[in-house]
């Protein structure tokens, strides 16, 4: 008999990894309290004539396949996957099945979970990326749980996922996105660091846009030719491919740029909202990240930014740049390309700094590695990071490597002049300028945290460490008495 699995929730994304398996020799049960979508599922696998079928309960799903079984839930992130589990173990499934939890669950919340369902369910992570069509045509995979465990997904995960689009240098490289990336809720962490990553991006792109359109007064269609011109060199990635197909797509409507009648508020299901609070939790240095999901926060605020615009630029001058206009292409490019590299370079490091305080051991280079094709991210660029996370320079930071390097002098002139510009003709760059303020930062040997360190201990004795002394030595200043007295503290 071929082997089976079962998918539970049938939702687009449900159905289509079920008609992903299926198409790869699974006979796929589905199961969906909701009639409807399990009659979706039957319906189109009838149409694609593949091997999956539909019930309705947690019952019927058990009945019908043989132990030790393994089900996918693909429903809401949420109470929904407790619910689930409950109810999977209340009609009988037993602690040999497993249980793979592919929403884009709280990491926490999976950690929990393992705990929780210890020796009733054998639970088991992954973090999907790539939509819909991945789902269907092959995502990017990133699971996590017991090493054991993996050797039972594997085989499911290694026929479904995405074959990685991007030629890698070295063809040794195993082109097939999914890997288990460590052990509990890692895998989930890890998705919503990529989800961090793809706010950052998605932003970087708009402003680039914004920019271009601004300042050189480009039309949508005209920036979408430029962006599709892009794309052929080393920003090639599938934001920048469907963003340059979004400019230069007409509404249906009106026959005017489609990006122009859509209304511009953002909307978030809360994964970048999550990756800004783990960031801050692990001391981890990611505003560019945080700046993405401010934006659309920002942008959410319509009426108040009308008012806002009405008060301050009402006679806001707006001449259009005529000269130079190839350069500053090349520099907003240049920008656009630099701030790519420090939203991976932010993430990556997130991710580094995350994997030591929980001693996950996380492969950096092997998550790149199944980065390169499926998910939202997936850009050829992944493959030079792979490369680069595969030394210890890269793995303490992306910017420490020689090749990231080399890339970012060369890119820094057009960065800057980029951010000038943007700063003359108030255009916000939020994710551009906040890159390169924590570049900058990054590179600055000796900061004013001195000062601060000064201010901390002056108003709360919360004390400094001196250059000159030996580290973790505190030091308060009697700021009151005169002459003023030095303790160690
Ligand atoms: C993916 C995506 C997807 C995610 C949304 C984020 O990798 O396929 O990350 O899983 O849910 O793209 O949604 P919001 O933009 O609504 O937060």
């Amino acid at each position: 008999a071929p082997p089976s699995a079962g998918v539970v929730g049938l939702g687009v994304m449900g159905r289509n990894l079920a008609l992903n398996l299926a198409q790869h020799g699974y006979s796929v049960v589905g199961q969906d309290l909701q009639a409807a979508n399990g009659e979706a599922l039957r319906a189109q696998a009838a149409q694609e004539d593949l091997p999956a079928r539909a019930v309705a309960s947690a019952a019927e799903l058990l009945a019908e396949l043989p132990a030790p079984r393994i089900l996918i839930l693909m429903v809401p992130a949420g109470p929904a996957v407790d619910a689930v589990c409950a109810d999977l173990v209340a009609a009988g499934a037993g602690p040999d099945d497993l249980v793979i939890d592919c929403g884009n669950s709280d990491w926490e919340d999976t950690e929990r979970r393992f705990r929780e369902l210890a020796g009733k369910l054998r639970f088991f992570a992954t973090g999907v990326s790539g939509g819909e069509e991945g789902a269907r045509h092959g995502p990017s995979l990133m699971a996590s749980g017991d090493a054991a465990d993996w050797q039972r997904v594997k085989p499911l995960w290694q026929a479904i996922a995405a074959r990685a689009a991007t030629r890698s240098s070295d063809d040794t490289v195993d082109p097939v996105c999914a890997a288990r990336v460590g052990p509990g809720g890692s895998g989930h962490f890890v998705k919503m660091v990529h989800n961090g990553i793809e706010y950052a991006d998605m932003q970087l792109i708009c402003e680039a846009y914004h920019l271009l359109r601004s300042t050189l007064g480009y039309a949508p269609q005209r920036i979408g030719t430029l962006f599709a011109k892009w794309n052929r060199g080393p920003l090639a990635s599938y934001l920048m491919e469907i963003s340059a197909d979004i400019l230069q797509t007409a509404d249906p409507e009106t026959g005017q740029p489609l990006v122009d009648v859509i209304l511009d508020r953002a909307g978030q299901k809360g994964t970048g909202v999550w990756t800004v609070i783990n960031a801050a939790r692990l001391g981890a240095p990611a505003g560019l990240i945080s700046e993405s999901v401010f934006a659309r926060a920002l942008s959410a605020r319509k009426a108040e930014r009308q008012t806002a615009d009405r008060a301050y630029n009402g006679n806001r001058v707006t001449a259009i740049v005529q000269e130079h206009t190839s350069d500053i292409e090349q520099n907003v490019h240049d920008a656009l390309l630099a701030g790519k590299l420090c939203a991976y370079a932010q993430g990556f490091a997130m991710l580094r700094q995350a994997s030591e305080a929980h001693g996950w051991q996380l492969d950096l280079s092997a998550i790149a590695r199944i980065w390169r094709g499926g998910c939202v991210i997936r850009a050829d660029l992944l493959d030079t990071l792979r490369t680069v996370l595969d030394s210890p320079e890269g793995q303490t930071n992306l910017l420490l490597h020689d090749r990231i390097r080399t890339d970012l002098q060369a890119l820094q002139a057009g960065w800057r002049s980029t951010l000038k510009l943007a700063i003359d003709s108030s255009v916000p760059t939020p994710a551009l300028s906040s890159a390169l303020a924590w570049f900058d930062g990054y590179c600055t040997a000796d900061s004013p945290a001195s000062l601060l360190q000064a201010q901390r201990d002056y108003f709360g004795a919360h004390t400094y460490e001196r250059k000159d002394a030996e580290d973790g030595v505190g030091f308060h200043l009697q700021w009151q008495a005169q002459p003023r007295r030095q303790t160690r503290r």
